[in-house]
């Protein structure tokens, strides 16, 4: 979920709050996947920041935008390399939690650079808060004037069924080809027609189908982007939160759908021409 805070701020101050998981990635890069039950030496390994919301919040750090953090740390080494990582970024860290009792999540990654195809193993995942927290906004929303409303919007990324009831929680709602696919959907365009009676009135539906591009439907129509890939695809790992990031920024910085949605894939192709977020900006 990421909100355009405007409460009690100024024009000036608004920030992007991207609010869920940030955990620990162990990126494994090989240039074969492995079969199982052998002993492979990797290329490299490195540990990077991850997690959807995370991700989010480095590209649109590095894009330009004031945005900011909410979720979940424990005690320990890994969230402190997670932490200093959050504040390298200059993303506000006032709302990141520290948690006594828990466990920082980790997720093994394998990142094939000769097809830029990542595979993840995770834990620890936890969506069942997103409604209640989307509907205090709402309240909150619902006491203030337009223009200091707060905008929100959410992933669909996941194919379970308690994440389906955010679809109407949204005015920005991204959902994933995963989720599209899982309801008998076979592309973006059909993806965004088929679901758009789930989302509130008024709101844009987005679905990135990778090297198709991405659909968006909205009050005003249907929008498609093509793709821009990179000329070798080397790591797709957090591509989606990519997309999600630069749609965010661009529909912050006032643009339309359209360009929004091009500035998204455009991003998003770009990242997967390079290991990790760093080469975003050029
Ligand atoms: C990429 C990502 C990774 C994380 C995984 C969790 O989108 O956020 O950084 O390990 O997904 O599902």
């Amino acid at each position: 979920m990421s909100a355009a805070r405007t409460s009690k701020m100024t024009e000036k101050e608004k920030q992007i709050l991207c609010v869920g998981l940030v955990c620990l990635d162990i990126i494994n890069v090989v240039d074969k996947f492995p079969v199982e039950d052998s002993d492979t030496r990797c290329l490299s390994q490195r540990w990077q920041r991850g997690g959807n919301a995370s991700n989010t919040c480095t590209v649109l750090s590095m894009l330009g935008a004031s945005c900011g953090f909410m979720g979940s740390l424990a005690p320990g080494h890994v969230s402190d390399f997670i932490y200093d990582d959050i504040r390298r970024y200059g993303i506000d860290v006032t709302n990141v939690i520290v948690h006594a009792e828990s466990s920082l999540p980790a997720s093994i990654v394998i990142s094939n650079i000769s097809n830029g195809l990542r595979t993840i193993l995770h834990t620890n995942r936890n969506a069942s808060e997103q409604v209640a927290m989307i509907q205090q906004v709402e309240q909150y929303n619902a006491t203030v004037p337009a223009k200091h409303r707060i905008t929100t919007s959410v992933e669909i990324e996941k194919t379970r069924e308690e994440l389906y009831q955010l679809f109407g929680h949204g005015d920005v709602v991204f959902v994933s080809k995963d989720v599209a696919g899982h309801f008998g959907f076979n592309s973006a365009s059909e993806a965004v027609k088929g679901l758009y009676n789930r989302v509130k009135p008024g709101a844009y539906l987005i679905c990135a189908w990778a090297e198709k591009g991405a659909d968006a439907m909205g009050p005003d129509g249907v929008f498609h982007s093509d793709a821009f890939p990179p000329e070798k695809l080397v790591d797709t790992l957090g591509a989606g939160d990519t997309f999600i990031a630069a749609i965010l920024f661009s529909l912050c910085n006032g643009k339309s759908i359209q360009e929004s949605l091009t500035f998204g894939c455009q991003i998003a192709g770009r990242k997967c021409g390079f290991q990790g977020y760093d080469g975003i900006v050029q």
